[in-house]
């Protein structure tokens, strides 16, 4: 069995590895709670569920829709973005997609001929690099000199003539770290300088804690937000990660290719998801706003917690997203484990806590943790990490 050469070099998703790891042993009967995932706890909210089943009885969910979505939800998109961001797209320039994934597959694939670069901020999201291996171009990390945020010095030092693109994401995965309006625009502007395309992964833009400031790409200078492709989704706002709907915003050129990859690589994402992701951008916002200020509660209680664990260590409290990411490398070596992953991997097994190791994410002396689980589970989580701590020390 043939499989092409540059699958070679692409790994599997380390999150969903250990997800898959925990659904075993929780299947095994074994008292887990699962810090590793990447999707908030609650289930969608009714009204949007609801939209759905409408579409299925009324049957209007049976067919196709245009491959780019259907003009209602491309429209009620742009009408989203232009409240958030103030930023006027016309819905020619927005294209539904399988989750905001596919959405990064989808942009890599457009603008990228074999052995062009994108540059991916470390530490970031694990499928950025894969993606863009997937489509042909070449992963230029960049590591962030100080703490989780690049600078323009940082992006400096790697790109060259092949940059195509880099990546965005703010609020991040996994840090939490929300970039400055004055650092995005230093960013901004270096790419429009350098004609690098922007990927804007705002994905979380939606939950942000504690009062920080969330600035968009868009906000920004025209000719950066020219300059930009947004990508954005429902999974996170509105706790709809099985639903599968994400979308780009961007230039029109681009968003003609990409409707065209679509076209062919998907067809248009299921029409019952994409009539609930209406009802989600046209409906009440109420719900998004209860789910911010239950993961608000969630992280303003654990992080003390954990910051006093001994051997972790945070740079700075998470601003948004729903993870934390400290570093952990004073208590690996207390403890005496070789690495990261071993720690992990004991700390699976002794205590049933899943949490991801942060060689996944570029930065192997961190972990993971998400705070989309109750109240009581996380609570009960870092203690457990706590005494598997103290008690070996
Ligand atoms: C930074 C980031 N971007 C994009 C995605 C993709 O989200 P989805 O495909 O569910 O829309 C995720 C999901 O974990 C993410 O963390």
């Amino acid at each position: 069995m043939h499989i092409a050469k540059r699958l070679a070099q692409v790994n599997p998703s380390a999150t969903l590895a250990v997800s898959q790891k925990t659904a075993q042993m929780k299947a095994a009967g074994a008292d887990v709670i699962d810090l590793s995932v990447g999707q908030p706890d609650f289930t969608t909210p009714k009204d949007i569920a609801d939209a759905a089943i409408a579409s299925i009885n009324s049957g209007a969910a049976s067919f196709y829709t245009a491959a780019a979505g259907l003009p209602a939800l491309r429209q009620a998109i742009a009408d989203h973005v232009a409240t958030k961001t103030g930023y006027k797209y016309d819905p020619k320039q927005i294209v539904v997609t399988d989750g905001a994934k596919f959405a990064l597959y989808g942009i890599f694939s457009a603008i990228l001929d074999p052995g062009d670069g994108v540059l991916i901020p470390i530490p970031g999201w694990v499928s950025y690099v894969e993606q863009v291996r997937l489509a042909g171009g070449v992963p230029q990390a960049v590591k962030a000199a100080n703490g989780f945020k690049v600078t323009v010095d940082d992006l400096d030092a790697v790109a060259n003539a092949k940059t195509r693109a880099i990546v965005i994401n703010s609020p991040q995965n996994p840090s939490g770290a929300i970039y400055t309006k004055q650092e995005l625009t230093l960013i901004g502007n270096w790419a429009v300088r350098h004609d690098i395309l922007i990927v804007a992964d705002e994905i979380y833009s939606d939950l942000v804690y504690n009062g920080a400031e969330c600035t968009s790409m868009l906000e920004l200078d025209h000719s950066i937000a020219e300059n930009t492709v947004l990508v954005g989704g429902v999974s996170k706002s509105y706790a709809m990660t099985g639903w599968r709907i994400g979308f780009i915003a961007g230039p029109k050129k681009l968003a003609q290719a990409m409707s065209t990859i679509v076209s062919h690589a998907t067809g248009n994402p299921a029409a019952a998801s994409q009539y609930a992701a209406i009802a989600a951008y046209t409906g009440d916002q109420k719900s998004v706003e209860s789910m911010r200020q239950a993961f608000e509660e969630r992280l303003n209680t654990i992080y003390p917690l954990l910051q006093a664990i001994p051997g972790f260590e945070f740079d700075s409290k998470p601003a948004g997203a729903f993870y934390l990411f400290p570093k952990v490398s004073g208590a690996v070596r207390a403890l005496g484990y070789d690495s990261t992953d071993t720690f992990v991997s004991a700390l699976l097994e002794d205590t049933g806590v899943a949490v991801v190791a942060g060689r996944a994410f570029g930065m192997p002396d961190h972990i993971r943790l998400s705070y989309a689980k109750s109240l009581e589970d996380l609570v009960e989580a870092v203690a457990r990490i706590n005494a598997f701590v103290t008690s070996s020390i």
